[in-house]
């Protein structure tokens, strides 16, 4: 079926079973009552004009057709539904453990060893993962649509879902759910790694280390994390506003805090922003920023600042 996502999970196809055959249904239902309400409106239309209507008082049997032959439909459907409900909200007891943390507008996974990743979600082909979810400030909505599932995430409570991938690829994960300006900005990246590719990346040391990142220029590494972890949502490089204030022109800027104290753009400005977005906010925006400590390293920082002073 090419008009829906491809079917990337151990779920998927459970899934698209359950909407095939209620859409098969529902398709056959709407067709036969058509068909029947056509027919009788032609068959039993008015020919004269003093032509008087009959007199029906009903029909037993048909009104117990109609009624049991539906009921039993959909108590089968239930039971169907039910069934792939049930094992969609129970994860495998062999399913690793990843926490997600949505907030406005990105995606951190942390990982059972202790790996850290920021809007890409790295998992293991054939393998069970169970994503322990929490917001960090508003309701978000956990949704990959190759996988069949999605799941609201809430400040202050855990929820949860699993997911074995079974195809080796790229996927889109979005937040499902309106909030806040940023919010279609809010994506990220499911990777799914072959066995042997997911080893490696396992044993590899330090914070997201994306494939070949190391050999790139630092305006070239800048320009990618801007785009990738998410600066872009709120950071325009065309000098237009939108949450934050625009990165074009901002090297060497001068500014006003909303302390009253006044600000050069210089590198240290810069990091100070990334790392502690919250110590110092600039006259006219909100205090929204999160932090980038831990999720960048002093290289990619450094690889930020280089790409935003190219752009002038
Ligand atoms: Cu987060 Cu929409």
């Amino acid at each position: 079926m090419t008009w829906i996502p491809e079917a990337a999970s151990n779920l998927a196809g459970k899934v698209d079973g359950v909407i095939l055959v209620i859409t098969l249904i529902s398709i056959f239902f709407f067709v036969l009552i058509s068909a029947v309400l056509i027919y009788f409106a032609v068959k039993y239309r008015r020919r004269r004009d003093d032509e008087e209507t009959p007199y029906i008082t009903g029909s037993e049997p048909l009104e117990i057709i109609w009624t049991v032959i539906p009921s039993i439909l959909l108590i089968l459907l239930f039971v169907y539904g039910f069934v792939v409900y049930k094992e969609m909200r129970t994860p495998p007891k062999d399913a690793v453990d990843i926490t997600v943390t949505g907030k406005q507008w990105l995606w951190t996974f942390d990982y059972y060893n202790g790996k850290k990743t920021l809007n890409e979600l790295y998992v293991r082909q054939n393998r069970p993962v169970r994503m322990i979810m929490r917001a960090d400030d508003v309701l978000h909505s956990f949704f990959i649509p190759q996988f069949r599932v999605k799941q609201d995430i809430l400040p202050g409570r855990y929820t949860q879902l699993w997911f074995t991938p079974t195809k080796v690829g790229t996927y889109d994960l979005f937040c499902a759910e309106y909030c806040g300006t940023g919010h279609s900005q809010m994506l990220a990246k499911v990777i799914v790694l072959s066995p042997e590719a997911y080893d490696i990346w396992e044993k590899g040391i330090g914070v997201d280390e994306g494939a070949n990142v190391a050999s790139l220029p630092p305006a070239e590494l800048g320009a990618k994390i801007y785009k990738e972890k998410g600066c872009n949502a709120c950071h325009s490089i065309d000098g237009s506003v939108v949450i934050g204030p625009s990165f074009k022109g901002l090297y060497g800027k001068t500014g006003v805090f909303e302390d009253g104290s006044s600000y050069t753009a210089d590198e240290n400005y810069i990091m100070k922003s990334i790392l502690e977005p919250q110590e110092e906010i600039v006259e006219g925006f909100q205090p929204v920023m999160p932090s980038f400590k831990g999720i960048l390293s002093d290289d990619e920082v450094t690889a930020v600042i280089a790409y935003i002073k190219t752009l002038k």
